[in-house]
């Protein structure tokens, strides 16, 4: 016998349902007990399906570095197709949805980052002027109201968010609910949350297709979109975008972008009131850029390191994606143990983010803290070829926030710390409602 680390099973599996009750119950506090009973791997079922859970850095970038062939992103992720359409991203093959990443890369290059960084400016000076001198609010829905604005105006410009409506925030609210634990399982089912899924895309469909027509006819943005982006690019072979696929493509980039950084924000206001020390630091670095009358449109796209080192704790602590998964194709060994063929491997940021070892006292919110020498340790956006094309785009609008609000007021809990709890109705993880904090006036300077 050889010292090939072997998966130890996970301790509570149900005859039929396996592990899935507690998966369902609480995903990222059901695979942190995995990794706490078992180690680096750790295997549980769900309905027949087996998984193993990986939680270290080495085992992190073996994953990472495998190649799609053998570990396969598309196979697990299925249940993503009737969100964002067939011929979209895993609804596509390999080679064309790899080329669409490079589409979304190419929209959100630092040249057309100047001009969303201003259009993001402008909406969230709009949105907080009329807050007046204190008040309480949810920030959790604020920011969500916040995002939804900023990243529509990005993607499909001024005049299709001037018309916004509150609709558009609800079939993306149908969609995201729809990103369970029960998809995972079957997305095809006859749950009543896929029937509002498919209804609500569906939806999106007729309406993104209007504002794609109207781009066609010649209406133009005041400053350059993703839509631009999606309207010109041209895959390899020359062949271009059909525009029956631009809503999906829409749909694809909002949706990687929306929740995620709405939470993030959420979750850095709430530590900011948590850690009123902090927020002193991340305060004098706001007003030594930003009230030195630089706008903040630049002030946010230039370097802040204490407020990007907050941010990133603030990943590290809460990342909003904790269910990360690849489907084992061909073989895949580590450290001499074979992977089973057709095993789903689970890469848990809000795991590897916990591991004692590589962070110490590893609940502890430290924005101090040094980063990992180890490249896969923190790993909110994930990592390898198919790490997050998002994360300069999700950093400008959370910083610009922080920024534009800091500059302002201070952040103060309404309740209890303990009670801004973790919580996950969707696989996304989430502040629990509400999440109250009360803003006030800052003395001025
Ligand atoms: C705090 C905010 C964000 C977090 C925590 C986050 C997290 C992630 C993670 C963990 C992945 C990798 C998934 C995997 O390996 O299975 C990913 C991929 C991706 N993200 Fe983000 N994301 C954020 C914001 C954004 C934004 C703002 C956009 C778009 C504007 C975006 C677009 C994407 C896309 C297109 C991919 C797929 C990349 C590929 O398959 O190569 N994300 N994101």
């Amino acid at each position: 016998m050889t010292d090939a680390p072997r998966p130890k099973i996970v301790s509570g599996a149900k005859p039929e349902s396996g592990h899935y009750e507690e998966f369902l119950a609480h995903a990222a506090h059901f695979l942190y007990r995995a990794y706490q009973e078992c180690g680096e791997l750790a295997e549980f079922d769900l309905y027949g399906q087996k998984h193993i859970l990986i939680a270290s850095p080495d085992a992190q970038e073996a994953v990472y570095r495998a190649p799609d062939a053998v570990l396969s992103a598309s196979a697990p992720y299925q249940y993503m197709v009737p969100v964002f359409g067939e011929g979209i991203q895993y609804g596509a093959p390999l080679e064309i949805e790899r080329q669409q990443v490079k589409i979304f890369s190419n929209a959100l290059r630092p040249a057309k980052m100047k001009g969303y960084a201003q259009v993001i400016a402008q909406e969230v000076e709009e949105f907080i002027a009329d807050w007046g001198d204190e008040g309480e609010k949810d920030f959790h829905d604020t920011y969500k109201d916040l995002v939804l604005r900023t990243s529509t105006h990005c993607l499909m410009g001024g005049d299709f968010r001037r018309r916004l409506t509150d609709e558009f925030g609800a079939l993306f609210h149908d969609l995201e609910e729809s990103i369970s634990p029960e998809a995972v399982i079957d997305a095809h089912s006859e749950e009543e949350a896929f029937k509002r899924r498919d209804r609500a895309r569906a939806k999106l469909q007729t309406l993104l297709m209007k504002a794609v027509e109207e781009r066609r006819a010649g209406a133009r943005p005041e400053i350059p979109d993703m839509l631009e982006t999606f309207l010109e690019a041209r895959y390899a072979d020359g062949t271009p975008l059909a525009d029956e696929l631009i809503p999906g493509m829409i749909v694809w980039i909002m949706f990687g972008g929306f929740h995620t950084s709405s939470n993030t924000a959420a979750w850095a206001s709430v530590e900011l009131a948590r850690h009123p020390e902090y927020q002193k630091e991340v305060i004098a670095e706001v007003d030594r850029i930003y009230r030195k009358g630089e706008d903040l449109s630049l002030a946010s796209l230039r370097e802040m390191p204490v407020l990007e080192g907050f941010v990133s704790e603030t990943l590290r602590l809460h990342p909003p994606l904790c269910t990360l998964m690849r489907q084992v194709m061909q073989p895949f060994a580590y450290k001499g143990y074979d992977f089973p063929i057709g095993t789903n491997i689970v890469i848990s940021p809000y795991v590897s983010h916990r591991i004692p070892e590589v962070f110490p006292d590893p609940e502890r919110f430290d924005p101090h803290r040094p980063e990992p020498d180890h490249v896969f340790a923190l790993i909110p956006f994930g990592g390898g070829k198919r790490k997050c094309v998002g994360n300069s785009f999700a950093f400008l609008q959370v910083k610009s926030i922080l920024t534009a609000l800091l500059s302002r007021y201070e952040l103060s809990l309404v309740d209890p710390p303990e009670t801004y709890r973790e919580v996950m109705p969707s696989l996304i993880l989430r502040p629990s409602a509400p999440c109250k904090l009360r803003y006030t006036r800052r003395e001025k300077a």
